[in-house]
């Protein structure tokens, strides 16, 4: 532990200000931060662009950000403002905590979505029931009805990738507020002047602080209470949303020609692996699901961090396909209702490996080689998924891995009793 990790405040309560207020303006002043400075707050310890970043900037992010106008002058990545950051539990639940309109944009699309793949020179599968690579058509091009298209298929494929992309990020940022309202983080880094777009950058937070090295990498994935460094815990994006996030695009300007792959699961197959009797047992019940931050709780700040919880369909149906999909994953879904918490817990652990032991309902997305100047982007349905990325390549390649994402937050989660599952859909044998 760093001396400065050691440092003590002493609280002192000042006439009638309340305690929770004392907290806030200590943190807030940034003396908290500075001294318990660590992996989980790297981010927030000072904020505006960095100038540190820049020597790290890879040459093609460079490229592509000098290339969109967006000025890194003084500095890049943009680290969030302190001042807007949640800190206590109650506040952060407000954040859009009333319904919005969402459009579901895949719903009324051609199925057979000529328009999309008219575009293309090539369609390829990546496995049989995961992934789907098009070739030849530039993201920035598609017209409506084949972003309509595009919604469909991702939809169906859970993950739909793109390569050699000429890509901005305010094309990405215009393409994923088509898809719903663009979630935009108040804790994460993003590109400067451009809120909405997080930058995915392990080596630049690595510098920062972040633990991760070859052999605590993937230790979340055996029980969450182990850190999930740089994304390598499956999980799926906000879930304590009320509205959680649908699609997701995630463009890469510059990866390793080997290494740092990201890997999408499918929550369609998961749910099919299930027995009809099992189904018919999970079908309608909720769980609780938590967020992947912590906040105080006004009333116990000094109990710890809690997270946000938020109740939601264990079985949901998604609205575009009509497909029902199992919505759960390891690192945030806490307990299902109705049930004792023992039997939870052992259902749930079931749950999480059907996900995770089955290689037939998986796509391993492989971002490079990236030609200079372009990119490879993967779009996917963050509701029917599990992902999580690799660190095979251990920071240590020419090319640093460096990302812009964009979500758009979709529907309000439900379970239609009459839906089918995919597999039933698509009339294929549901005993074998
Ligand atoms: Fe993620």
């Amino acid at each position: 532990m760093s001396a400065a990790a050691t440092t003590t405040h002493t609280l002192k309560l000042k006439g009638e200000v309340p305690l929770d207020k004392e907290i806030e303006s200590l943190i807030r002043s940034g003396e908290a931060r500075q001294s318990s400075h660590n992996a989980s707050n790297y981010e927030s310890a000072i904020y505006g662009p960095d100038p540190e970043g820049l020597k790290l900037l890879p040459a093609g992010t460079r490229i592509r950000l000098e290339e969109s106008g967006v000025d890194i002058s003084k500095g890049y990545p943009e680290r969030p403002d302190i001042n807007k950051i949640p800190i206590f539990l109650d506040e952060a639940f407000a954040i859009r905590n009333e319904e919005y309109p969402y459009v579901e944009r895949g719903k009324n699309a051609d199925p057979e979505k000529k328009a999309l793949f008219a575009a293309c020179t090539d369609v390829i599968d990546l496995t049989k029931h995961v992934g789907t690579e098009l070739v030849g058509v530039q993201l920035a091009d598609l017209n409506n009805q084949q972003r309509d298209e595009l919604a469909l298929l991702i939809a169906e494929r859970i993950v739909v990738v793109f390569k050699d992309q000429k890509l901005s990020p305010q094309k990405q940022l215009e393409l994923g507020e088509y898809w719903g309202q663009v979630e935009r983080h108040p804790q994460t880094i993003q590109v400067p002047g451009l809120p909405g777009i997080t930058t995915v950058w392990v080596d630049y937070r690595r510098k920062n602080g972040l633990n991760v090295n070859f052999k605590n990498v993937d230790l979340g994935n055996w029980n969450p209470r182990y850190d999930r460094a740089a994304a390598t815990g499956m999980h799926t994006d906000l879930v304590h949303e009320k509205q959680p996030s649908g699609i997701t695009s995630l463009h890469h300007d510059s990866a390793p020609d080997v290494g740092g792959d990201t890997l999408f699961y499918s929550g369609y197959a998961a749910y099919d692996k299930l027995s009809e009797e099992f189904k018919k047992f999970l079908d309608g019940k909720k769980a609780v699901y938590c967020s992947a931050h912590g906040y105080l709780d006004r009333n116990d700040p000094f109990g710890g961090p809690k997270k946000i919880e938020r109740i939601h369909p264990l079985v949901r149906t998604h609205p575009a396909t009509g497909w029902k999909f199992l919505f759960v994953n390891r690192q945030m879904t806490k307990r299902i209702l109705g049930v004792s918490p023992v039997e939870s817990d052992i259902i749930l652990k079931y749950l999480f490996e059907i996900y995770e032991k089955n290689a037939d309902i998986q796509a391993r997305v492989r971002w490079g080689p990236i030609k200079l100047g372009y990119g490879t982007t993967a779009i996917w349905d963050n509701r029917v998924s599990q992902h999580r990325t690799t660190w095979d390549h251990e920071g240590k390649s020419k090319n640093s891995r460096h990302a812009t994402r964009v979500t758009a937050l979709a529907e309000l989660p439900y379970f239609d009793p009459n839906s089918k599952s995919q597999r039933e859909a698509l009339g294929l044998p549901l005993d074998e």
